[in-house]
């Protein structure tokens, strides 16, 4: 009996990742180290944003950033879901969304793109990872992160980022043999790169599938489930959380519920409550308050973190917005939303 109980989670957020009791909800915030910091900013106006990615030194240092100014309960790598991709070959430029020099438009430009080898082809981001671990404040958990292959597959076919991204999806229909491979290649590739991210340190692992909620259904469950699946499943003997985001996901939940993961991110225009009811008890959630409400006064901020914290229950729950920080929020707003979680329900 003994031998199976597992040793205690060292953090609270590990812990509510596994769903054990915590003592108070963590919190992190998508797109912490960024720019509604002004020491981000300071450091940005000297460096450009890829070669910030490419100095280990400097993208470890961003990763702290945030976690010295708060309460922190983890941190993300700071790096971009386009990042694995340059590796790859793929010319971008950040303008300061991504810019792909040559969208991919042909069966010869996938069949052409080269498998990842992370220590090779990426090897700062490795070094970031083990330099922000020997670093780390209040020895928080890092996160690794990945983008969603279909997320990927949007910026690569459009080139540049779109409200409708639609070359994108018309490829879906126009060539969904040609669109199923690249996908194949990208759920592959993001496997490699977030494993290597794990042997360097990082403690879980979490994709980002921002433009999910472009698809119906049925078109989620034939292109993009199938390769979030297969990066899952070749993660699943790491025993470390795995984390799905997928942004404007809620009528795909049912979908989302089937991927063996230990974490499901949500946008906030689906009630954690509700989501929780279609994913089932055995995965934990993380999210969602829309980042607009950081500019809320200081007592409606508090209402709002607390509707959030009653809607998702007190185990197995990771505050976090329902998607990236705005430039433009006072960091001052940050500070009284993790000390509103921290604080807990009243
Ligand atoms: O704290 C963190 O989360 C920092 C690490 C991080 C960045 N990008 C840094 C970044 C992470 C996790 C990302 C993920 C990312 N990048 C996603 C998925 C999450 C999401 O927001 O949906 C996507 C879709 C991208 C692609 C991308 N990169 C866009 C659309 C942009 C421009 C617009 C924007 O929101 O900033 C980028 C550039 C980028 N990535 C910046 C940062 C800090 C801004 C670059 C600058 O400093 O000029």
């Amino acid at each position: 009996m003994a031998a199976q109980l597992k040793t205690p989670s060292s953090s609270t957020f590990l812990a509510a990742c596994r769903r054990e009791p915590v003592a108070h909800t963590p919190v992190w915030v998508m797109r912490q180290a960024g720019r509604y910091l002004p020491e981000y900013r300071e450091l940005r106006a000297k460096v450009d944003f890829a070669s910030l990615t490419r100095r280990p030194d400097l993208a470890a240092e961003v990763t702290m950033q945030p976690l010295r100014r708060y309460a922190l309960d983890a941190a993300i790598l700071f790096s971009d879901i386009m990042t694995p991709l340059q590796g790859m070959g793929v010319g971008i430029e950040f303008a300061p969304g991504p810019i792909v020099r040559e969208p991919i438009r042909s069966m010869q430009q996938i069949e052409a793109l080269p498998q990842l080898n992370p220590e090779r082809d990426v090897p700062y981001v490795m070094e970031s990872v083990r330099l922000v671990r020997a670093a780390m404040p209040r020895n928080a958990p890092l996160i690794g992160f990945a983008g969603g292959p279909f997320t990927l597959l949007c910026y690569l076919v459009c080139g540049k980022p779109s409200k409708e991204f639609a070359a994108a999806r018309a490829s879906l229909y126009a060539a969904p043999e040609a669109t199923e491979l690249l996908l194949q290649k990208l759920a592959d590739a993001m496997a490699a790169y977030l494993r290597a991210q794990a042997e360097a340190g990082a403690q879980a692992l979490m994709m980002f599938e921002s433009w999910a909620g472009l698809l119906a259904p049925a078109e989620y469950r034939r292109f993009a489930l199938p390769a979030v699946a297969r990066t899952m499943q070749q993660l699943r003997s790491l025993d470390l959380p795995l984390i799905y985001y997928a942004n404007q996901g809620g009528a795909l939940l049912e979908d989302i519920a089937t991927l063996d993961v230990d974490v499901v991110g949500l946008d906030w225009r689906t009630p954690l409550d509700i989501a929780r009811r279609t994913l089932g008890p055995d995965k934990a959630v993380q999210g969602n308050l829309d980042p607009a409400a950081l500019f809320a006064p200081p007592e409606e901020l508090k209402r709002q973190v607390q509707r959030v914290l009653r809607e998702a229950g007190p185990t197995g729950h990771i505050f976090n917005l329902g998607h990236g920080i705005w430039p433009e929020t006072d960091p001052d707003a940050v500070a009284r939303l993790v000390d509103a979680v921290h604080e807990g329900r009243s």
